[in-house]
């Protein structure tokens, strides 16, 4: 294919990303996926032999990343809260995979000392693929069970933990880490004077970007600090899906947007191809519909390195990481 094909594939893409509500919807992928340049779909059997956990994966964008890594061969640790949905979410997929290997493990990932529990209590030797996929947008300001503001509990601390406490397991292989973040983050920029969110008026969508947007912010720290391992660590974020969570959290947006809502599979794609493709993509990017993105849009959410690190070493010091 020659260059300017290439280019001006890339070029139409970039302008699907930057006009926002055409690239997040079901058009973003529909149009990206003819395009010079999409990258191709992972091997049918990328992950044979490979172990993976998802979280939150007895709904929406979890369950069909799990369903897309057991149709890829990979042994699928299944992360819910609650056991016996995680149950009914197995026999789901195994009646559309079968003979797929799938794992269920109770995990509150916002209860940092559950996640302590969860990590001894699976015992995994080894780890290929950590989708931290968990999420939520309560309505009124919560607090998990070590007192945190419950979506930077639920989106940052317990998955940054998680991940630290699996590094043994993770490590020396070209492990895969992903946030699944979200582009509602674009719309706030990082609070590290304020992860609590104690002062102003408790906003359940500006709670959730900011805690989407940390999450994004600390990806090149995260990077310096398991990439050096062989752990490469990188966000997405899905577009605009049509999940029982965007249905329950957002009834107008879902209403209004329904038709153009991705199905979960499509929200669902990228993390997918980022568990599976070769060779391992770099670590510390965001990416969308296969491709790594800008982590602003707009000038008024950049951040400096000294807010940064604020924000690391708060989450360090609430997530209780050794070192
Ligand atoms: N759908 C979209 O358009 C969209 C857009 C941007 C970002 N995202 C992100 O994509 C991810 C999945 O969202 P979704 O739309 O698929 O939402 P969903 O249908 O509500 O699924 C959320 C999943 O997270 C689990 N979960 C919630 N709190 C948990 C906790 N404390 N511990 C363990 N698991 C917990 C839920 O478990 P239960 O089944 O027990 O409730 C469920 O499995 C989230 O991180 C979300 O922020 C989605």
């Amino acid at each position: 294919m020659d260059s300017l094909t290439l280019r001006l594939g890339r070029g139409l893409d970039t302008l699907l990303d930057r006009t926002v509500a055409p690239g997040f919807t079901r058009i973003g992928p529909a149009v990206r996926r003819r395009l010079p340049g999409w990258p191709a779909d992972p091997a049918p059997d990328a992950l044979v032999g490979k172990v993976t956990v998802v979280t939150g994966a007895t709904s929406g964008l979890g369950l069909a990343t799990a369903e897309g890594l057991a149709v890829l061969g990979a042994e699928v640790h299944l992360v819910a809260r609650d056991p016996d949905k995680g149950a009914r979410v197995r026999d789901e997929i195994l009646a559309r995979v079968p003979g797929a290997t799938l794992v269920v493990d109770r995990c509150d990932v916002s209860d940092l000392d559950d996640v302590r529990r969860f990590v001894d209590a699976a015992g995994l030797v080894r780890l290929d693929v950590l989708v931290h996929n968990a999420g939520a947008m309560p309505a009124t300001r919560t607090e998990s069970a070590q007192g945190h503001e419950m979506t930077m509990a639920l989106h940052l601390l317990g998955p940054v933990l998680m991940t630290d406490l699996l590094r043994p397991a993770l490590a020396g292989h070209d492990a895969r880490v992903v946030f699944v973040t979200s582009g509602g983050m674009y719309g706030q920029r990082l609070h590290a004077d304020d992860p609590a969110y104690l002062s102003g008026e408790y906003s359940p969508t500006t709670a959730y970007a900011r805690s989407k947007r940390a999450q994004v912010e600390l990806l090149p720290i995260l990077a310096q600090r398991w990439t050096p391992e062989g752990v490469v660590v990188g966000a997405t974020h899905p577009g605009w899906a049509d999940t029982p969570g965007v249905e329950t959290s957002l009834p107008t947006f879902h209403r209004l947007t329904g038709p153009l809502l991705r199905d979960a599979a499509g929200g669902a794609d990228t993390t997918v191809w980022l568990a599976a493709t070769e060779p391992a993509p770099a670590s510390g990017l965001l990416w969308h519909d296969r491709r790594d993105r800008p982590t602003h849009l707009m000038k008024k959410t950049r951040t400096g390195e000294t807010e940064r690190e604020q924000m690391w070493a708060w989450c360090r010091e609430a997530a209780g990481l050794e070192a």
